[in-house]
């Protein structure tokens, strides 16, 4: 049984068998889903698991509870992975009601078709509270971050902030590792379309006085927050989070990133302090998209292929402007035998994208690197370092 305060318990669960994460991203670590219980007069239970951990979800429930009956459970998101044991948990206790608001209950209904709330729902508005009689919590809604039904609680006694997804990660509570890394792929994955939304609901909890921060996934926040604050400040703006150039490429026979190469030995050799150097074959994508967000500078380098550009390439470009890429700067490499048109071609994958800055050096390779390739890259080396 595990305190987060006097009266607050996390009952979540690990999950490390599974194998990938909303059926796209990779969790080495596997995965947290977290759920807690606040004990007060009334007892509020806030969300539940996935499908899979119902069973062990209970057994902590019941642990916390000690022969006691929960009185609710606020569905702050009902996105599975969260949602799935809602009508498990309203069979074990049916006199418990539950707490969302109404875009949760369509929803419920459509994931639950025989449902029955008749008479067990408390429906919220943004800002409502409810007692639980030393304390009120506090329903913030945040449509969007990552769903449009997901609200934030706020419990003003204890200053907790339960935050829905946000400031979650990927990887299970009992892997050791760095949070912003996963955090990071985790919020540019799953929420970097929504950064307006994101920047939005900080804002309301700007005006809150927060100790801790509880999360679906990922660690407890307790200490630090303005770091925290601070970097999804910076993610949902769109801004860049630290210096450095990203050099994303494909390439088919080598020649490609072999142009790639040679910028990234120029780059360095000028003094760059960071240079990321991606394989979009053989790395994870998801990783690829977090490094393009997080540094200011980004350069593509692919073949034309079928009259396009290279598959991964183009998931990699299609990943990056349906997350609203934006206030970046981008360089191109293109190779291409006969009529090569992956520069214009990835160009023309950000129309729509705001406040990009194109370098003016594009380097065309044709098949192989010639030495006039060299002294374009050194030049594009050049622009970037200005
Ligand atoms: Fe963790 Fe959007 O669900």
């Amino acid at each position: 049984m595990k305190n987060i305060t006097n009266n607050i318990y996390y009952i979540g669960v690990n999950d490390h068998e599974i194998d990938l994460f909303e059926g796209q991203y990779i969790v080495p670590n596997g995965m947290a889903y977290n759920s807690y219980v606040i004990m007060d007069e009334k007892i509020a239970v806030m969300d539940s698991v996935d499908v899979n951990f119902g069973d062990e979800w209970i057994a902590n429930l019941e642990e916390v509870l000690a022969g006691k009956t929960p009185d609710y459970l606020v569905v702050q998101h009902m996105e599975p992975d969260h949602s799935a044991n809602i009508v498990k948990f309203m069979e074990k206790y049916p006199t418990a009601s539950i707490v969302g608001n109404a875009k949760t209950f369509n929803m419920m209904k459509l994931y639950f078709e025989n449902i029955s709330l008749d008479g067990r729902t408390v429906e919220v508005k943004d800002g409502d509270t409810l007692s639980l009689g030393s304390r009120e919590l506090t329903f913030i809604f945040a449509p969007m971050v990552h769903w449009p039904e997901v609200m934030f609680t706020y419990d003003s006694t204890d200053k907790v902030l339960f935050s829905a997804d946000a400031f979650g990660k990927f990887g299970a509570l009992d892997a050791d590792e760095d949070w912003a890394c996963e955090a990071r792929r985790y919020y540019f994955g799953i929420v970097g379309k929504y950064g307006v939304q994101v920047q939005g609901v900080l804002k309301k909890a700007s005006a809150l006085d927060i100790s801790v921060i509880c999360p679906l996934h990922g660690p407890v926040l307790t200490e630090n927050l303005p770091y925290y604050l601070d970097l999804y400040n910076t993610w949902s703006g769109y801004g860049v989070e630290s210096e450095g150039i990203m050099i994303a490429y494909t390439s088919v026979y080598g020649n490609t990133k072999k142009a790639a190469q040679y910028l990234r030995d120029k780059l360095i050799e000028k003094g760059c302090p960071k240079v990321v150097f991606c394989d979009l074959a053989r790395e994870d994508m998801a990783e690829a998209v977090e490094d393009a967000f997080r540094y200011g500078k980004l350069v593509l380098a692919t073949t034309t292929y079928n009259g396009d550009i290279f598959p991964f390439m183009k998931h990699f470009i299609d990943d990056l402007t349906e997350r609203n890429y934006q206030n970046r700067t981008i360089g191109l490499i293109e190779n291409g035998s006969w009529g090569p048109v992956a520069a214009k071609t990835m160009k023309s994958k950000f129309e729509k994208s705001k406040n990009i800055t194109w370098l003016e050096t594009t380097v065309t390779v044709k098949a192989g690197v010639k030495a006039e390739n060299l002294a374009q890259l050194e030049a594009m080396a050049d622009e970037l370092m200005k």
